[in-house]
């Protein structure tokens, strides 16, 4: 085992056996929630060079926190396993059950701010679900890394800093849920994973970023327009699951065979990741027809990463009686139209919320 490994070793056994080895308690700190849920932020590789090849969801979350043990200067970090996987199998089911503990844990007065590290893969699709659904102004902060915690120039612990310094922030409150990896934050509705390996893959190339880590406090630049959190109009407390939905990617020769399969898989609704402007085939164009006629709503998105879909322009919406995903990707209007269908099954509402959030 080299040095490294031998460290971390060492940090999960003093994690799961130690609590002398906790800070002091600083009576002022906030208190910050640390949820988490796997990914690579809680990686370990065979080697400190293994960056491929390893295993995500490995690391608990008392381990995570007590390899940073400076975050005992920033807040009083308390942990929870929320649970442990590769982020490529978070589904809606894990949504609701994160959302249910985070809206409860920001209830309790003491509790100041929330952390989920979360695996990067579908991060922004669970950041976005959260943003849609907590209701409460104080931080809630999404983190992973894109080296396992085994390897060197780990990125997962400063990360995991800044995001509880973001968090504990009084000046994050009420800016949604925000994303925050190598010292950028950005908003949970904007952000999209664009490179699959870099350390700088978390951008909202269009919008830009909302602010950064600076010399360990947060600094911002801009805020998100958007409703979010407390001003929107879902409400998932009560539920036990969420309509399904489905995404569809348009490409030369795709045909109607994926519509088809969603429609035989009993969707409520269908998300058509379009080619350039939302632009639809002429079979694939049948097929969603034929998709609404059976009440399925659907939404024309594009697979291109920016701009908006304008409505009427590729397809005459009004007609055909379909929704446009405004400027949000298809995996992020997958997450709206889940929610909107907790709602209603009527277009122009659903419409108005693709404007609205
Ligand atoms: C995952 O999404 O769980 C694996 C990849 C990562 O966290 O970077």
């Amino acid at each position: 085992m080299n040095a490294r490994l031998a460290r971390l070793a060492l940090t999960i056994v003093a994690a799961a056996f130690s609590v002398e080895a906790q800070p002091a308690r600083e009576p002022r700190l906030p208190n910050v929630a640390v949820l988490a849920t796997g990914g690579t932020i809680a990686g370990t590789g065979a080697t400190s060079t293994t960056t491929v090849g390893y295993k995500a969801a490995t690391v608990g979350v008392d381990a995570l926190i007590a390899a940073v043990p400076e975050l005992g200067k920033v807040a009083h970090v308390s942990g929870e396993q929320v649970f442990q996987i590769a982020s490529e199998n978070m589904t809606p089911a894990h949504w609701l059950l994160l959302a249910a503990r985070v809206n409860e844990l920001l209830a309790r007065e003491d509790v100041a701010g929330a952390v989920i590290t979360h695996g990067t893969d579908t991060l922004e699709e669970t950041a976005y679900f959260l943003d849609l659904v907590v209701k409460s102004t104080k931080p809630v902060v999404l983190v992973g890394a894109m080296r396992p915690a085994t390897a060197l120039s780990a990125d997962g612990p400063m990360n995991l800093y800044n995001a509880v310094v973001l968090a504990a922030s009084p000046d994050a409150a009420g800016r949604g849920v925000m994303v925050c990896l190598n010292d950028q934050i950005n908003a949970a509705r904007d952000v999209t994973k664009t490179d699959t390996s870099s350390l700088e893959t978390f951008r909202a190339p269009e919008l830009g970023l909302l602010g950064v880590i600076e010399g360990g406090r947060p600094v911002f630049y801009r805020a998100s327009t958007r409703l979010h959190t407390g001003a929107t109009e879902f409400d998932v407390r009560n539920l036990q699951e969420l309509p399904k939905v489905g995404i569809v990617l348009a490409y030369a020769g795709s045909g109607r065979v994926g519509i088809d399969a969603m429609i035989a898989a009993g969707v409520r609704g269908i998300v058509h990741a379009g080619t350039g402007n939302g632009s639809l085939s002429i079979d694939a164009k049948a097929a969603l027809v034929e998709a609404r006629s059976k009440g399925i709503v659907v939404v024309r998105a594009s697979r291109i990463p920016g701009g908006a879909v304008a409505r009427n322009g590729e397809a005459d919406d009004d007609a055909l009686d379909f929704v446009v995903a405004d400027n949000l990707s298809p995996q992020k209007a997958r997450v709206l139209l889940t929610l909107a269908l907790t709602r209603t099954a009527d277009t122009r509402e659903i419409q108005r919320m693709f404007w609205r959030y």
